[in-house]
């Protein structure tokens, strides 16, 4: 069948006519799938997107009033202990939900699979899913409620992440607690404005972001079905941080008593040029500008008692009033800014049908962020967070925030937990601890609530695998 004529002329008249090029070869059911792609794409915003994001190179303009927002500390200031009650409340009235954002492409880890369902603990094992699971049953179980999961997940990564939670009993949940919502693609587009093939019956697209995590929501309905809940607080973290506390009461406390429609984790940054984005204030609006765009001398700028100025960095852990992401999201979608990435994507050569896998960036990938919508927030709040405690994700194979330096935190910290109530744990002559160790959130998910608990009679001998699992039990090797 040729293509029809209305297609034909729809991708012709915006100069994309070779996506069609090997449509009339097609079998029927892959000319269905690539008519459908080709349907559902806005050429009017393809053509406005190629002229503003691909014949040119955005640049990022500095406004010259730049200054360092204000951040509650990490104990919570003087309302810690209102805040923490407050947060607590919301938990118990079943008022706050969970969202993981798990669409990414994890390129850099190079895993075959979700992300979450890598095994990321120093001794069981666990993949990031489950350590996540037992996180949130463990809060629901100490309020008394049920707490629904959000979960993103791409249009690559939905049948297999699926697939994960049906395997191993959906972690403990009930299958309706845990909703997975599909994020949207951005086409990629190659340097001079054009469509790439990945195959011939399929165009090339990539996730559109965790800032398309907000339109999402909506599209998918999770919004009303969080709304039928009674949810009016989103807990917002990313997959890859195995030391996240996915709902910290003090911090949703801070959030719903500041009247914030959107919050966030601060970390004090290592060192003034540490590649993570920096909280700012611009024109009243707290805002997170790129590493790469914040200029050195800015960067190193410090205040008159010596600290740094912008020494906020964001590790994506947020707090939305659901009431927000409605106003964001209320005429369907939720268009924050795009950023561009130069990427290598192979495709296939309208004129040979070969498939090139180019060598060179090729293409233009555009993505949302989320932070972009702090600043479309009436009122934000931030908090700042220790490194020790909640930071340390896996991003690459090897080196830094890889694998090896997130289970070294992760033993730190649970060893450190294990230390503050009286336990001794073995370590060597740097410093270092000697044992694999790891705890159970569903047992402990703090140190405050394994100081209630723990049988301070445990020993860990030297090289031990030590896991305390969910009753308490003592496990590993
Ligand atoms: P990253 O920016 O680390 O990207 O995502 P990534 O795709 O996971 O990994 P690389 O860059 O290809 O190696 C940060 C978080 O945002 C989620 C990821 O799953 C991760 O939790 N994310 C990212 C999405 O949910 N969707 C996206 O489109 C992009």
């Amino acid at each position: 069948m040729t293509a029809p004529e209305a297609l034909r002329e729809k991708v012709e008249s915006v100069g994309q006519g070779h996506v069609l090029a090997f449509y009339d070869e097609l079998s029927s059911e892959h000319q269905d799938l690539l008519r459908r792609q080709i349907e559902a794409m806005d050429f009017g915003q393809l053509s406005e997107w190629v002229e503003t994001y691909v014949r040119r190179k955005p640049k990022f303009d500095l406004p010259a009033d730049v200054q360092p927002p204000e951040i509650v500390p990490s104990d919570g200031g003087p309302l810690a202990k209102s805040a923490k009650q407050r947060g607590e409340e919301l938990l118990a009235a079943g008022k706050v939900a969970a969202f993981t954002v798990a669409g990414g492409q994890g390129t850099r880890l190079g895993y075959e699979g979700p992300k979450g369902c890598f095994p990321a603990t120093p001794v069981v094992k666990k993949p990031l899913f489950r350590l996540f699971a037992e996180q949130i049953r463990a809060a629901a179980l100490r309020y008394g409620v049920t707490i629904p999961w959000y979960i993103l997940t791409s249009p690559t990564n939905d049948t297999a992440t699926k697939a994960h939670f049906r395997q191993n009993d959906y972690w403990g949940f009930s299958p309706k607690d845990v909703i997975f919502v599909v994020q949207g693609t951005m086409p990629a587009i190659d340097f001079n404005g054009k469509l790439l093939l990945a195959r011939k019956y399929r165009l090339a697209v990539s996730p559109d972001g965790h800032g398309g995590s907000l339109s999402a929501l909506r599209k998918s309905g999770a919004l009303d079905e969080m709304a039928s809940r009674g949810v009016e607080q989103i807990s917002y973290f990313q997959v890859d941080n195995p030391l996240v506390r996915s709902l910290d009461p003090l911090f949703i406390g801070l959030h719903d008593l500041a009247g914030a429609e959107m919050s966030a984790k601060a970390l004090p940054k290592r060192e003034p040029m540490e590649k993570l984005g920096n909280f700012c204030v611009i024109d009243g609006k707290t805002r997170v500008i790129e590493y790469s765009d914040l200029p050195e001398e800015l960067a190193r700028s410090c205040l008159p008692d010596g600290r740094l100025k912008f020494s906020a960095g964001s590790i994506a852990i947020h707090l939305f009033r659901r009431s927000f992401v409605e106003r964001l999201t209320a005429d369907g979608r939720c268009l924050l800014p795009l950023h561009r990435a130069d990427k290598k994507v192979p495709y296939v050569d309208p004129a040979g049908g070969q498939t090139t896998q180019p060598a060179e960036p090729n293409a233009v990938k555009l993505e949302m962020f989320v932070f972009d919508a702090l600043p479309l927030a009436e009122k934000t709040l931030l908090l700042e967070t220790r490194r020790e405690e909640e930071f340390s994700p896996i991003k690459n194979m090897d080196g830094a925030d890889s694998l090896a330096t997130s289970l070294h935190d992760q033993v730190r910290r649970w060893a450190t937990w294990l230390e503050s109530v009286g336990i001794g744990v073995p370590r060597d002559a740097d410093g270092r601890v000697a044992a694999a160790v790891e705890i159970s959130p569903l047992y402990a998910d703090s140190a405050e609530e394994l100081r209630k608990k723990v049988d301070k009679t445990i020993t860990i001998s030297p090289g031990q695998n030590f896991y305390l699992g969910s009753r308490g039990q003592i496990g590993g090797s």
